[in-house]
């Protein structure tokens, strides 16, 4: 990925422009795809629910973070109605911005808004049981996303998870010019994930998606 993201700065602030002018909306988080946004998020209740309960060794329902939440599209339909607590992190004020609108009576239950890019976001040690990041891997270089995979492993409650749920290309790293994103393929995500130092607990492609879209994988870590 060395040499696509050649610039690193420009590769981030390409980024930040181009949201800023992205719809605050559901179809603006989706690319225009919206229309998928149930599909997504009952694929990944049933993931989640796998994990979730009273056991001894399930994940509790405490506090989860929203990584590059946007407008709090999956807090609203995914982590609000499964835990107490949600933060949301994003770099895109606007988005959080709308976000306090767009969840309703629940936004009493976040925690914290958090304005700021995962490549400098430190989540507090110890406070998460699910740390979910969807559609946002691409926007951080090798380096930045191992380096965040290790500082959420850290903020991970007992029991807690991580999950990355992301466009996966058929071969390489494809490069997206007009977002400033790379799409990777499956393999070199998990094994940027196991640089992290974290362990696939449990992987699945989510099913019904549009053909002309990537495949879209969700993987487990801990
Ligand atoms: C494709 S949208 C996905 C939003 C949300 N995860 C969802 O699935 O509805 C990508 C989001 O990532 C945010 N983003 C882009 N680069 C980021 C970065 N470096 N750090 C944090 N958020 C970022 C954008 O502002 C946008 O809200």
């Amino acid at each position: 990925m060395g040499d696509i993201v050649e610039n690193e700065a420009s590769f981030y602030s390409n980024a930040e422009h181009y949201w800023r002018e992205v719809p605050p909306t559901v179809d603006g988080m989706l690319g225009g795809y919206g229309s998928i946004s149930s599909i997504d998020i009952n694929g990944s209740k049933a993931f989640l629910k796998k994990f979730l309960g009273d056991g001894e060794a399930q994940t509790a329902s405490g506090c989860a973070l929203d990584c590059g939440a946007g407008i709090g599209r999956i807090s609203k339909r995914l982590l609000l109605p499964l835990f107490r607590t949600v933060d949301l992190v994003d770099v895109t004020q606007e988005f959080l911005n709308k976000a306090r609108t767009y969840l309703g009576e629940e936004a009493k239950r976040v925690g914290n808004f958090f304005c700021s890019g995962l490549q400098e976001f430190v989540p507090e040690d110890g406070r998460y049981d699910v740390i979910w990041i969807q559609w946002v891997i691409g926007h951080l270089t090798d380096e930045h996303l191992v380096e965040f995979l290790r500082r959420c492993q850290k903020a991970l409650r007992p029991n807690g998870l991580i999950v990355i749920k992301d466009n996966m290309s058929y071969e390489g790293v494809v490069p997206d010019e007009v977002d400033s994103s790379v799409c990777r393929e499956l393999d070199i995500v998990r094994s940027l994930a196991a640089r992290a130092g974290l362990r696939i607990v449990h992987e699945e492609q989510q099913l019904d998606f549009p053909k002309e879209i990537y495949q879209v994988h969700t993987l487990a870590l801990r």
